[in-house]
């Protein structure tokens, strides 16, 4: 296992990848101190790896396929991250569900981006949810993970205005300007202040 002066991230990515560019970007201005160890996406195809190789960071494909049951893939992950010296996990629009196993392995130590002001629209396609339940305001929320989908307790959020007219896509433009902005300022608070982070 490998020693560091500076906390080691591990990064979990399934797509575009926007939230890690922003993370990178974080630490290469010294906003987020610490370093992005290892960048891990379940899809060889998720874009978002080339921003890690750009920056010269570690990357691995893992598909829970190749494990036997999801309680297999957890725990693979979990030795990837670990076996590199990583303290803190985020996920960053990582689509797959992490069970207990993985969650135990770090515990207070995952987390999580969704693009909605939780405990409102939980799950798939947020911005559709607030947009259909006729919202005035949504929002970004940091939190950490636990082994319920989109709970944890909440380390930081922020809200953004729904105007009329506004189409999924639209407001997920607006969310994704204020997730780029949070989630390195809420790693950097966790990294701080550890579970304590979540309070006030
Ligand atoms: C973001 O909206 C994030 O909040 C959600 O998935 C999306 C990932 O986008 N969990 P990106 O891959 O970081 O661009």
């Amino acid at each position: 296992m490998e020693n560091s002066p500076v906390p080691l991230l591990g990064v979990l990515i399934s797509g575009r990848g926007s939230n890690l560019r922003a993370l990178i970007g974080a630490v290469r201005e010294g906003r987020l101190r610490a370093r992005i160890r290892v960048v891990i996406s379940n899809r060889t195809d998720a874009a978002g790896l080339a921003f890690a190789r750009e920056a010269g960071i570690e990357t691995l494909v893992m598909s829970h396929r190749d494990s036997p049951t999801l309680e297999a893939y957890d725990d693979v992950l979990a030795a990837a991250l670990t076996d590199r010296g990583v303290t803190l996990v985020c996920l960053a629009g990582f689509m797959r569900v992490l069970g207990p196993g993985f969650c135990g392995a770090f515990p207070d130590a995952i987390l999580n981006i969704h693009p909605s002001l939780l405990p409102a629209f939980p799950g798939l396609h947020p911005q559709r949810q607030a947009l259909e339940a006729g919202a005035k305001v949504s929002g970004a929320t940091v939190h950490l993970v636990t082994a319920a989908v989109d709970a944890g307790p909440i380390v930081l959020q922020e809200s953004v205005p729904i105007h009329e007219g506004d189409t999924e896509a639209s407001l997920a433009a607006r969310i994704l300007e204020v997730e780029h902005r949070i989630y390195s300022e809420a790693v950097q608070r966790v990294l701080d202040r550890g579970r304590r982070a979540v309070l006030r």
